[in-house]
């Protein structure tokens, strides 16, 4: 089904190379999932070389998982494992009509890194964010072609979670829209098309959950029991394990976004600040046989 407000698919351009501005978690999750259901060339690309082949390694190595869970064919691991290469140089990115970033969460990095592409690749080639709440028209403002930019939101864990926001940037054009809604049916996600807030919409819910529930703690629920007191309503997570999925770090982000944006409709909380301090994984560490326990240490850090 296409999602209220679609432009005319007709404006959609083919998508022959894909590249992938990162190499990192996120990124090494998209250029599996590109290559595996659009089977087109793609490219991941990271400041330098070390973490390229740390991206790369990663892709690999869940090629070899697919494979072993007979999710793929041999011939079909082959072929991925030859469409995913990486580099650090962005002329690389030339020939690429669909290109996505997924780097450090900030404007003017995001930024500088749409302006680089821009001298590389064609005026029609799209540039997509997974930004988790940037305003994905301020970055496009400065670009000669800003009607290219699109979001690109996906949720973690990439390869499950079929949900994804595609977000309409003040300038973007319709043919820009129609090639990412084209790109996310190839990619087989359900997406929903939301236009430019802060965090989208997803985002700000899981938000204000978070806030709800990091409060109760403050105002003296045990950790334990604010974080699974939601378990009969079938969340698939508990909050504070979905906290750990996301990190802290890009969790805090998206509340000082929407703090900056919403005032206290969205207050930070001080304990995810200690968190990130403190460069704590989350709340839970685990025992060696991999049991989730919170330590005296984030006990006291998260009073
Ligand atoms: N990468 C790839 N595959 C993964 C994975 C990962 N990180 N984590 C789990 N999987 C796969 C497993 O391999 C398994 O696949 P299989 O059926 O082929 O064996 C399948 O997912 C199910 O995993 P499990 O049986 O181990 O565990 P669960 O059934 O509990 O599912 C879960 C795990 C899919 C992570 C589920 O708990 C879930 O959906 N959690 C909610 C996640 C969520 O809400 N994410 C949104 C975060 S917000 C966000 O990302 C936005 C950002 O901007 C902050």
């Amino acid at each position: 089904k296409r999602p209220a407000g679609a432009p005319d698919r007709n404006l959609a351009r083919p998508v022959s190379a894909v590249g992938i501005v990162g190499a990192g978690l996120m990124a090494s999750q998209l250029a599996l999932l590109f290559a595996r259901r659009l089977e087109v060339p793609v490219i991941i690309s990271d400041l330098d070389q070390e973490r390229v082949d740390r991206g790369l390694g990663y892709v690999r190595g869940e090629i070899d998982k697919l494979l072993a869970k007979k999710r793929i064919s041999p011939d079909k691991a082959n072929r991925l494992r030859a469409l995913v290469t990486g580099t650090i140089d962005r002329a690389a990115y030339a020939e690429c009509d669909f290109v996505i970033e997924a780097v450090f969460e900030e404007l003017e990095v995001k930024r500088g890194v749409f302006a680089e592409l821009e001298k590389h690749v064609s005026p029609e080639c799209v540039l997509a964010t997974n930004t988790s709440s940037l305003s994905v028209t301020q970055m496009a403002a400065e670009l000669v072609h800003p009607e290219r930019v699109v979001g690109f939101h996906f949720f973690n864990p990439v390869a499950v979670l079929p949900l994804l926001e595609v977000v309409r940037g003040e300038r973007t054009d319709e043919a820009t829209l129609a090639t990412a809604l084209f790109v996310a049916k190839e990619l087989r996600k359900n997406a929903v098309l939301v236009h430019d807030a802060p965090a989208f919409v997803v985002n700000r819910l899981l938000t204000r959950l978070m806030g709800e529930v990091t409060s109760a703690v403050d105002e003296g629920t045990p950790i334990e029991v604010a974080d699974t007191a939601l378990r009969p309503l079938g969340l698939p997570m508990t909050p504070f394990a979905l906290l750990q999925l996301v990190g802290p770090a890009v969790a805090l982000h998206v509340a000082e976004t929407l703090h900056d944006a919403f005032g206290d409709r969205f207050a930070v909380s001080p304990n995810l600040q200690a968190l990130v301090a403190a460069k704590r994984p989350g709340i839970y560490d685990r025992t060696p046989e991999g049991r989730p326990y919170v330590s005296e240490e984030t006990r006291a850090l998260f009073t």
